[in-house]
């Protein structure tokens, strides 16, 4: 596994598999890896010859009060996770490799990034945009796979992909949870074992109000109850059923429904969703 931590070295080992006539998919992560990402990993594996995982901490998608700074990093860690799961190279960079001109873009995220996570994160999806950008730029990979948890990322990256024309596949992976149910994310490690057991009852809720939305009762309705239940455990940021490819609201021609949810435990912000068919 080659670890390149500049641009130009990832950039010659790109240009060789190319003139090999392998295909490249990329996996982005900020690193802090789990059994999440590493299925990203396994997917990306079967839908190309060489996979690079970048781990870079974006600064322009954190807001002033965020954990940029604490972010966790276990970059040993990673690196013998993604070695052991043979990844063909990981890319490393500084913000100096990544953001050589400064950390203002000119490129700003599409119409799927208004409401839901923009709402307390004003700005957020403009810095992801910004940096998958620039990786897509360095690595030029084929194929790119986001996970689902970041279900609002995942469409303002297609999103962006398609504004721009870019030749890349964009490709989600499943949320991969833990066995009560909590959706992985590096964030976890902020809650203590008690709220880790809280913390399951967010997915309980997603899965009865979508039973409820499945059963023809009245959406609205069910969804106050469950913001109602979710209350009792969690600062909701927002708890909202809408149209799984807009965004938007549940109109007659959905085809796909997304319950999507944030959450404060404590001081710690969880997200997680479930997309599934009408029906
Ligand atoms: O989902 C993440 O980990 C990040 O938002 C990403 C896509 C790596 C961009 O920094």
């Amino acid at each position: 596994m080659q670890v390149c931590s500049n641009n130009q070295q990832i950039a010659d080992v790109v240009s060789i598999w190319k003139s090999q006539g392998k295909t490249i998919a990329l996996v982005p992560t900020m690193g802090g890896l789990h059994a999440g990402h590493l299925s990203l990993v396994h997917q990306a594996k079967a839908n190309a010859d060489k996979v690079i995982v970048s781990i870079f901490v974006n600064p322009t998608q954190f807001g002033e009060h965020e954990d940029f700074k604490n972010y966790p990093s276990t970059l040993d860690q990673d690196l013998s996770e993604l070695e052991f799961c043979k990844v063909d190279a990981v890319f490393t960079p500084d913000k100096e490799q990544i953001y050589p001109n400064g950390l203002d873009s000119p490129l700003k995220a599409g119409s799927l990034s208004q409401g839901l996570c923009s709402n307390s994160r004003p700005g957020h999806f403009d810095g992801v945009v910004q940096v998958v950008n620039c990786l897509f730029k360095i690595t030029t990979p084929d194929v790119a796979i986001f996970g689902q948890k970041d279900y609002q990322q995942l469409l303002v990256i297609e999103q962006m992909v398609k504004t721009l024309t870019l030749p890349i596949t964009i490709l989600s992976g499943d949320i991969v949870r833990e066995k009560n149910g909590l959706a992985m994310s590096t964030r976890n490690q902020y809650l203590s074992m008690d709220e880790k057991e809280l913390a399951t009852n967010l997915y309980k809720a997603l899965k009865g109000l979508k039973q409820e939305i499945l059963q023809g009762k009245e959406i609205e309705l069910s969804r106050l109850n469950s913001n109602r239940a979710l209350e009792q455990h969690f600062k909701i940021e927002y708890l909202s059923v809408v149209d799984a490819n807009t965004l938007k609201s549940i109109v007659d021609n959905t085809t796909q429904i997304a319950i999507l949810c944030s959450v404060f435990l404590g001081s710690t912000r969880l997200i997680d969703n479930i997309i599934f068919n009408k029906g």
